[in-house]
């Protein structure tokens, strides 16, 4: 299963892309805060970027969404199967929900990692310029533990074996737009994997998918889960 910012829209998170241009990046031009190359060039303003969000999330709740999923993975474990979760959020949502095995392929917006020494630490606090590596001691070296655009996504072998052994592939509240996540439902097909779509309106790649819902996620995901519980 892969999740995108639209699992979390409704715990105030926000969307990156929606269709009535409310989404972050109608408000952030994204090559500014979110590369590799922004961070050195105005450190100040990728931290101000992710120190917002950060804060955001502190004071934010996991939804019906995240507490479904929780729901199917002990399910599933019970009769010793697996749901392998793979998000694109940052956000910590689905562990303050209880999901034991969360694969953050774009990083986890509460920790920090050395630039100098490359430790990775929890943080909690704003990230700033006079903040010391705890590890190195290293005076402005910390960015947060985010993948930048252009940077290689987080534990992908991981995920494309998990992807090989799944009987089921679904992309929860994602916009299929921004690879690699945009391309496992292709992967899945390719491999004979059932797949499903549970997004608020089609994605971009909607006509990929075996089967679509389309609802806000804290109603359609519960829906679902249901509907996959009673069926097995
Ligand atoms: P997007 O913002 O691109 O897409 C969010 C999707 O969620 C859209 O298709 C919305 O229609 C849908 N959505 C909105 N509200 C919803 C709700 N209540 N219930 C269900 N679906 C809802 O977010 P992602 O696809 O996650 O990367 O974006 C992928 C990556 O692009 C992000 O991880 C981030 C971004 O740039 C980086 O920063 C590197």
């Amino acid at each position: 299963m892969v999740a995108g910012a639209g699992v979390s829209a409704e715990s105030g998170l926000g969307t990156f892309r929606d269709k009535n241009g409310s989404g972050i990046w109608a408000r952030f031009d994204p090559m500014k805060p979110a590369t590799p190359e922004a961070f050195p060039r105005d450190p100040v303003e990728v931290h101000a970027f992710y120190n917002a969000r950060r804060r955001n999330l502190i004071t934010a709740a996991p939804n019906a969404a995240h507490f479904a999923l929780v729901r199917l993975e002990t399910a599933l474990a019970k009769r010793r199967d697996e749901l392998t979760l793979v998000t694109q959020n940052i956000d910590d949502l689905h562990e303050r929900a209880g999901s034991r095995q969360v694969m953050h392929m774009h990083g986890e917006l509460l920790k920090a990692s050395c630039v100098a020494c490359e430790t990775i630490q929890p943080w909690r606090e704003d990230l700033g310029l006079r903040d010391r590596c705890p590890a190195c001691g290293g005076i402005g070296v910390l960015r947060p533990r985010v993948v930048w655009f252009g940077e290689m996504p987080l534990a992908m072998d991981e995920i494309y074996a998990a992807l090989r052994k799944a009987d089921l592939f679904v992309a929860i509240g994602t916009s299929g737009s921004v690879y690699p996540a945009a391309g496992f439902v292709s992967e899945a097909r390719v491999l004979g994997i059932r797949t499903r779509e549970i997004n608020l309106e089609p994605s971009d790649n909607a006509n990929q998918f075996d089967h679509r819902c389309y609802g806000p996620a804290s109603e359609a995901v519960p829906a679902w889960v249901d509907e996959v519980l009673a069926s097995t």
